[in-house]
């Protein structure tokens, strides 16, 4: 049997792979929503316009809601051989209303269909993920302002730097994610315009209302270009992209809580709820959900790469390979959203071990630079010259295996005989970190503030 939505010049259906190859609706049923909203729109315009009889508008409208109804309750059989999702729903439509069905394709095209689709569906679910990454930044600053002043080591190349807090810590994410919402808000501007009414490609010559169409979806305006229109999918790489960026920034702070879980840092203990047991070793407690955002990062990087190179080859306007951004795209969102749901669930439960992270803090002398720092301030030394002598010292004091503050004065005088008995006082970890109060630094009296700045804007901004 031929194809009832497009069979008129097919003599015979389609081979069995042509259709498995052909079809979309395994995947792109999920645009059922999406689907029925943009017809919703269009044939009220199709009706304002004049270019439909009222009374073929309602009929149509009362059918797709039934059809909506029906999805919504499950009782809905989506079938392969009609493709996708709208001719399934057209299809049904007809089942439902009869012949008058057919007259809700006047002036539209899957092209400009599926492209209007699309950008409701990748537009729905930025405003979803947008709230995941700020109710994540909520968490996270949080736990910044209860631990402002929690000392632990900071790294630079893994190895320990210079003492930081764990507020200051937590806060470079919360400035990450608020990067990430700002890509997802841009990407967010420049999707929000209308393809539907470019047609096939070239427009129509029935005299629709773009304009009408573009706001009753919630668009700023309808696009410019019909061509560009149907061959743009610049609004779902750039959704793709913000989320590899993302996705990246997620898998950075997973790999630190498997890091800072291991009972050679840790730093912090998960709960029961975010960690797994091992069948045969009792004693473990595995941070599954963070390995899982790390490792999901690559899935989202992939369909990035995936659909680039989809596209890089295409002329204009439409191409049916357009069919293959759907599962990337979706995947790719999705996947995000469920990691921004894992990280906020494991940060709100993260118990920080604050002895252990001071203790560690103080390791690898870690307050060198406050040495060096005092040699300039209090010497009057050249910092590069300051820098020697510090070497030297934590020479000196590795050789005794020992921290620098367990060097006598006599031995650091043998190194610099002006060094003095105060300069014991800038080798405890508070004390470093105290001291770093230049802006943006790790004092926690700062750090404090930041916290209290990030929740006042994640609170102002959260809808009351
Ligand atoms: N399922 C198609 C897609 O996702 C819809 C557009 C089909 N257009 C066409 N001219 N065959 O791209």
């Amino acid at each position: 049997m031929s194809n009832r939505m497009w069979g008129g010049r097919f003599a015979t259906g389609p081979d069995a792979i042509m259709e498995e190859i052909n079809a979309s609706i395994g995947f792109d049923q999920k645009l059922w929503r999406q689907d029925i909203r943009g017809s919703l729109a269009h044939v009220a315009m199709l009706g304002q316009t004049g270019i439909l009889l009222a009374s073929d508008v309602a009929t149509i409208t009362d059918g797709l809601k039934a059809v909506e109804a029906e999805i919504e309750a499950g009782r809905f059989t989506f079938s392969r051989a009609l493709e996708d999702i709208h001719m399934n729903v057209e299809s049904r439509l007809r089942d439902l209303i009869g012949p008058v069905a057919g007259r809700l394709h006047t002036a539209r095209s899957r092209n400009d269909q599926v492209a209007t689709d699309m950008r409701l569906w990748v537009r729905d679910t930025v405003d979803l993920i947008d709230e995941q990454i700020a109710d994540v930044q909520l968490a996270l600053a949080t736990k910044a302002l209860a631990h402002a002043g929690a000392v632990m080591p900071g790294f630079t190349h893994l190895q320990s730097a210079q003492p930081v807090t764990f507020g200051h810590h937590l806060l470079a994410y919360v400035e990450m994610l608020g990067r990430d919402r700002g890509r997802f808000s841009d990407a967010r501007k420049r999707m929000n315009e209308c393809p539907l009414g470019a047609a096939a490609l070239a427009g129509t010559s029935f005299p629709i209302n773009r304009h009408q169409t573009a706001a009753s979806l919630g668009f700023e305006r309808p696009t410019a270009n019909s061509l560009d229109s149907v061959s743009d999918r610049d609004f779902a790489l750039e959704a793709v992209a913000a989320a590899a960026i993302t996705a990246m920034h997620l898998s950075r702070f997973a790999e630190e809580i498997v890091l800072w879980t291991t009972p050679q840092f840790g730093f912090v203990r998960l709960s029961d709820s975010f960690t797994t047991g091992s069948s045969i070793m009792p004693q473990k407690r595995n941070p599954d959900a963070a390995e899982l955002v790390r490792g999901k990062a690559g899935r989202v990087f992939g369909a990035l790469q995936g659909l680039l190179t989809m596209m890089k080859g295409l002329p204009l306007t439409y191409s049916k390979d357009m069919q293959e951004d759907k599962e990337g795209v979706f995947d790719a969102l999705q996947t995000l959203s469920l990691c921004l749901a894992a990280i906020a669930g494991m940060v709100r439960d993260m118990e920080p071990d604050l002895k252990a992270m001071k203790r560690a803090a103080g390791l690898g002398y870690a307050t060198a630079t406050d040495l060096a720092d005092w040699l300039v301030r209090v010497l009057a030394m050249p910092f590069r010259d300051a820098h020697h002598v510090t070497g030297k010292l934590v020479g000196l004091a590795s050789q005794k295996k020992a921290g620098l503050e367990k060097l006598t004065l006599a031995e650091m005088q043998a190194v610099e005989p002006r060094i003095t008995q105060e300069v014991f006082a800038v080798l405890g970890v508070e004390r470093s970190v105290r001291s770093r109060v230049s802006h943006g630094g790790t004092s926690p009296r700062l750090v404090k503030a930041q916290a209290q700045r990030w929740l006042k804007r994640l609170g102002a901004a959260k809808p009351s």
